[in-house]
């Protein structure tokens, strides 16, 4: 009867509501589901898939809840999202976090080019300023082009980005593409 109660106990500390404290040692085997696309740094592997590794925890847990409610869609990331449990989510959001990422602006370029729009929240370099923004260094272009279409387009949804996307035509999507695309990204592990 109380080894019952206990396995009932911990079914439900698994299961919903509120999630435990993150762990980024259990999230780094977690990690192995993620690899082959992010790398285990968080470091993108294929030109599809977004650097990942020294985003903000909240950005990353926050995006990986929208495919599994389906808030955001992705033909993979729907997929993998859906078999993760709002536990694993944290664990692997704080792993992918505790590396730290740095970006080197292209030779020739000073960060008063940069465009002008994006800085305070997205840096520069593409560095985030805050902790619910992404990293947008050295992400491929088209990955940007497309999440900015996908903003303007009402595919994807967030109340800051949506209303900036919606002013923008494709060459200046394409311009600031092809800047934060330029940048070197740099992540070192934690461990
Ligand atoms: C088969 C390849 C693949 C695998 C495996 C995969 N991803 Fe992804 N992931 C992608 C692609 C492609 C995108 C871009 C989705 C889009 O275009 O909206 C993405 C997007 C993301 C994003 C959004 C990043 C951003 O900047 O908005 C997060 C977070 C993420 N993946 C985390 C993970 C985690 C954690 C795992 C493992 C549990 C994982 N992914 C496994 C391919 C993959
Ligand atoms: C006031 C703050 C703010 C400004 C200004 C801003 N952004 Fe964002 N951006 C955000 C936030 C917050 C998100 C996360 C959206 C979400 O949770 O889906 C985001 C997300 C994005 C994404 C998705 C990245 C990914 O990894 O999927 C891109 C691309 C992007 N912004 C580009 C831009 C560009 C280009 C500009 C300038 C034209 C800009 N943003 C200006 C706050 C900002």
């Amino acid at each position: 009867m109380r080894l019952g109660a206990v396995l009932l106990g911990g079914l439900m500390l698994a299961g919903a509501g509120p999630a435990a404290a993150d762990d980024p040692a259990a999230g780094r085997k977690v990690a192995n589901m993620c690899r082959t696309c992010h790398g285990l740094d968080g470091l993108a592997q294929i030109p599809i898939a977004p650097n990942i590794g020294g985003e903000p925890e909240e950005y990353l847990e926050a995006q990986l809840m929208a495919f599994k409610t389906g808030a955001r869609e992705h033909e993979m990331m729907s997929v993998v999202a859906a078999g993760l449990s709002a536990q694993q989510i944290s664990d692997v959001a704080a792993w992918y976090a505790s590396h730290s990422a740095s970006a080197r602006l292209p030779e020739g370029v000073s960060e008063s080019d940069a465009p002008a729009a994006c800085v305070s929240c997205h840096g520069a370099d593409g560095i985030a300023e805050f902790p619910d923004a992404p990293n947008l260094a050295g992400e491929v272009n088209i990955y940007i082009d497309t999440q900015l279409k996908a903003f303007r387009s009402g595919k994807r949804v967030h109340d800051i980005m949506s209303d900036i996307a919606a002013e923008m035509s494709d060459e200046e999507i394409r311009a600031v593409a092809d800047w934060y695309g330029a940048v070197t990204l740099e992540i070192e592990m934690s461990e």
